[in-house]
């Protein structure tokens, strides 16, 4: 065999070994980062998820998807928290005691932080996503006298800014709010309470 064939020879086998030693790091690579994530499907069986408020304005609202459904955030103004006490003797079960909700929430913003609304944006009567209608008064359809809050189109359920029903409305509870943490000043964790709660 001349040296010209054996040094091509060699240079094969050297250029195969590498392949395939960078097949095995990317197979052994893919794993590794698909186990830091929850997979999709433990997200939808309920899986805790992570919400990032820290751009979120005052009078903001965001939507994060937990279970399959949505959880609103909603920055409230102190012009907003003030708005549920005008509204105490119009609402059907203002301290939640017939609502679905931790022991946290249990108080009149329900709400770890009164600044943040944290709720399950599913009407309670028959599971209808309800529509914001959050600036006071008659400009978005409501009456003179609205506070702010949330009104179901599909039977006229209405809610306060704190996911309050108010009295002789369709749905039965308040919206529910769900377990929830605060990981940071500007990070909520979805899905589960705090463990030292
Ligand atoms: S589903 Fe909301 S009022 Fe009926």
């Amino acid at each position: 065999m001349s040296d010209q064939k054996i040094n091509s020879e060699r240079r094969n086998l050297i250029l195969a070994t590498s392949a395939a030693g960078g097949v095995a790091m990317a197979a052994t690579a893919v794993p590794f980062v698909a186990s830091l994530a929850p997979s999709e499907r433990a997200k939808a069986a309920g899986a805790p998820v992570v919400a990032d408020i820290g751009k979120l304005a005052p009078g903001e609202k965001m939507v994060v998807k937990w279970r399959g459904k949505p959880v609103w955030i909603l920055r409230r103004t102190p012009e907003m928290l003030a708005s549920l006490e005008k509204v105490a003797e119009k609402v059907s079960d203002p301290a939640s005691e017939k609502s679905e909700q931790p022991e946290y929430a249990r108080n009149t913003a329900r709400a770890i932080k009164d600044e943040y609304l944290v709720v399950v944006g599913i009407c309670t009567h028959l599971g209808c996503s309800p529509s914001d209608k959050i600036k006071p008064g008659a400009g978005e359809g409501m009456s003179a006298d609205w506070q702010g809050g949330f009104l179901c189109p599909c039977h006229g359920s209405q809610f306060d800014l704190a996911g309050r029903v108010f009295k002789a409305m369709p749905a039965p509870t308040n919206l529910e709010i769900p377990p929830h943490t605060y990981l940071s000043d500007t990070s909520i964790l979805i899905g589960e309470d705090s463990k030292e709660a």
